[in-house]
């Protein structure tokens, strides 16, 4: 502790440090006290700060503090609700303190929420409070990866091909990696680019980007990189033919539609004629007597 101390002094940082400490001083957390307990949330989706207070002790408060104050928890007396008292406005309306806990229980996480949190239990008995702290790590759920291919023909028919892969408004911590789905065995590559060529002859395999975070992780569709040097059209003809199957199906639709429109008016038209009902009923009676013929004697 002397060596840092007269380290940081000797390269000047020690007023900062100085403060620091009486920082921690003031909001109660001693020095040797165990790392935060790191707690991931998805931004907008609710989360909890667990709390663990002992079964057989009579707490007389709890207070929770984010960067400042944050609540204030008074247990009630005998089945009677306790006392809640949210004083950071940032934190009003979306948080609970669930019983018999009174963890903290955030709605909706918000980008601000991140941070360190510090709860505080007063026990009635003992005269003591002990403290928890957390560090809230705040990511945003992954959308599915999208792909751009970069391909280059040299000559010879070798074929260079570049895969990039990325998801919108990913943020920090998205770890990329490639999947090769080969015959023999599925190779693994780390890294957001793959790099791989292709011949005339090899087969055409699909290659899977693979996109996590500590909240969330997503594939994204199978690329058949082969596909665009031996085709270089390749690219037009999915869309080309989906959007000539798109047309086809709504004219099916639209098809489909007319006929069960004539259809309705018709039947409406029948229905409104006795005449034609009669002799459904009378087609009903001949069936119903031939049906003893069809039976086994
Ligand atoms: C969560 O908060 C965001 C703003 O931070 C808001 O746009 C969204 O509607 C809220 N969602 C819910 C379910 O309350
Ligand atoms: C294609 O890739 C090979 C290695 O896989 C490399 O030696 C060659 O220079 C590349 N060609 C081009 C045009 O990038
Ligand atoms: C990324 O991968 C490395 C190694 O597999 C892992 O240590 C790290 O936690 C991962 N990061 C995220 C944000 O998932």
């Amino acid at each position: 502790m002397s060596l840092f101390l007269g380290l940081a002094a000797a390269t000047g940082t020690f007023p900062w440090l100085f403060l620091l400490l009486l920082l921690q001083e003031a909001i109660g957390y001693s020095g040797d006290s165990a790392a935060p307990e790191e707690v991931v949330a998805a931004l907008q989706e609710p989360i909890s700060l667990p709390l663990e207070i002992p079964p057989d002790e009579e707490v007389e408060s709890i207070v929770w503090f984010s960067r400042k104050r944050l609540a204030t928890v008074v247990p009630g007396k005998k089945g009677q609700p306790a006392s809640v008292m949210v004083v950071d406005p940032h934190y009003e309306g979306r948080v609970s303190f669930l019983d018999p806990s009174y963890s903290l229980h955030i709605s909706n996480v918000s980008w601000k929420d991140s941070g360190l949190y510090q709860v505080q239990v007063n026990l009635r008995t003992s005269q003591l409070s002990t403290t928890q702290r957390y560090n809230l790590c705040v990511y945003r759920r992954l959308s599915q990866p999208r792909v751009a291919v970069n391909f280059e023909i040299p000559g010879e028919g070798a074929c260079n091909i570049s895969l990039l892969c990325s998801v919108e408004r990913a943020g920090m911590n998205v770890n990329y990696s490639w999947l090769a789905l080969g015959d023999s065995a599925d190779a693994v590559q780390e890294g957001s680019v793959l790099r791989t060529s292709w011949r005339p002859g090899d087969k055409v395999l699909p290659y899977i980007c693979k996109a996590s975070n500590p909240v969330s992780s997503i594939h994204s569709h199978p690329i058949l990189a082969g596909a665009f040097c031996a085709d270089p059209g390749y690219l037009e003809m999915p869309s080309v033919s989906s959007c000539l199957l798109a047309k086809g199906l709504l004219l099916l639709v639209l098809l489909i539609i007319l006929a069960v429109g004539l259809w309705v008016t018709r039947v409406k038209k029948k229905s409104d004629l006795p005449r034609t009902r009669k002799l459904k009923r009378n087609r009903i009676k001949l069936r119903k007597k031939r049906k003893p013929d069809c039976s086994p004697a």
